[in-house]
């Protein structure tokens, strides 16, 4: 007996049901990292961090070493005109958030640490959030996720000599010429002395879009009120291993800490989606609030501990540009999350209280 041959219409409805099952498989490998990069994905990207130092179960696999604070938010009039997200309107929001040197092992020594981080979630009373993660170089290493993977590929020990091949590195630098001014800026950059006097800058490009939706693309930076003030090389040298955290604890005894959240804003022509070119500082800027840190704890007892500052939980009225950094970011800090979370669960982490003090 034969089948019936399907009928015309039948297969008109058929084209796009396939059409749409095509995209949802696209959308999963993409997500998945399997397309648009022919062998990079999140995954791949951690296991490349996590091999390079001395990773610890229940950790961040970057960022490991921190302390969560607690403070509040309070935007700027101006705010408002800018953005119609909750968090320019309302007066005052109660923030935590978490203080980080960039290091994957959770004791390492602070004089070791050329950047300092600051992480931010504002929970706003209509239910949104956003959650920042800033640090204070002026502008990334990379440009994209590629040239951020082959620099630290580059950087793994050799097994034949247990270090760095220097060739290797020399030929990502030909390829990612903006590495070279970022390793220059590492070299060179004055090492704050305190968490409390350092900027942090977001560095990647967001859309705000104001209550009429007239849109504007900006990068965002704390700005400190307490000046900043270097460490020479031989106070670097002498300071205790957890003189970040511990000169926090000393200054919020004393009072509050203070930071003004400055938005600039991008010209023409400036680069959106390339967060290794720092814009020119003569583009107008606007300050769109004020943080204040009243209270610092340390991370295994505190509320940041496992939260994941994904910096694409984004409020309505502001969105991520294109910038792939941004993208990457927030599928890696996925992976890392989900290992850590997972070995805490099963009991697998060390205890950091207690272990040499400093895994804060
Ligand atoms: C492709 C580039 C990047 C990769 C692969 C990367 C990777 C990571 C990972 C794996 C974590 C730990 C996440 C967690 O377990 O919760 C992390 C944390 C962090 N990253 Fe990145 N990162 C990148 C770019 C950046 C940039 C451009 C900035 C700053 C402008 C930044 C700032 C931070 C900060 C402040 C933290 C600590 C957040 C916290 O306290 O939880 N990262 N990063």
């Amino acid at each position: 007996m034969s089948l019936p041959a399907p009928r015309r219409g039948s297969m008109v409805l058929l084209i796009p049901i396939a059409l749409i099952l095509a995209v949802v498989a696209a959308l999963f490998a993409w997500v998945g990292g399997w397309i648009g990069n022919k062998n990079l994905t999140p995954q791949k990207m951690m296991d490349t961090a996590q091999a390079s130092g001395k990773q610890q179960p229940g950790f961040r696999r970057a960022h490991s070493k921190g302390v969560c604070f607690a403070g509040t938010f309070a935007p700027t009039p101006e705010a408002a005109k800018l953005s119609k997200a909750r968090a320019f309107s309302q007066p005052s929001i109660a923030i935590i958030g978490r203080f980080s040197t960039p290091s994957n092992n959770p004791y390492a020594p602070d004089n070791t640490a050329p950047v300092r981080g600051m992480a931010v979630q504002l929970k706003t009373d209509d239910g949104q959030e956003w959650r920042i993660a800033m640090n204070s170089f002026p502008f990334f290493a990379a440009a994209t996720p590629q040239a951020f993977q082959a620099m630290n590929e580059a950087g793994q020990p050799d097994p034949a000599t247990g270090k760095p091949d220097p060739e290797k590195m020399k030929a990502v630098l030909a390829r990612y010429p903006e590495i070279a001014a970022f390793q220059a800026w590492a070299k060179t950059a004055p090492k704050s002395g305190s968490l409390g006097n350092t900027r942090y800058n977001g560095v990647n490009a967001f859309r705000l879009t104001d209550p009429q939706g007239a849109e504007r693309m900006v990068r965002w930076s704390m700005r400190p009120r307490t000046p900043f003030v270097a460490l020479s090389p031989e106070q670097l040298k002498a300071a205790d291993a957890d003189f970040l955290s511990e000169d926090l604890d000393r200054r919020l005894a004393a009072g509050p800490l203070k930071w003004d959240m400055v938005v600039q804003f991008a010209a023409p022509g400036d680069p959106i989606t390339d967060p290794s070119k720092a814009w020119p500082d003569t583009r107008p800027e606007t300050t769109i609030g004020t943080l204040t840190l009243v209270h610092a704890e340390p991370q295994a007892t505190g509320p940041c501990r496992d939260l994941n500052f994904d910096p694409l939980t984004l409020p309505d009225g502001i969105a991520a540009s294109d910038d792939p950094i941004l993208h990457a970011r927030s599928a890696v800090y996925s992976v890392s999350f989900n290992r850590r979370e997972r070995e805490i669960s099963e009991g697998k982490t060390a205890n950091p209280i207690g272990q040499n003090g400093s895994a804060r």
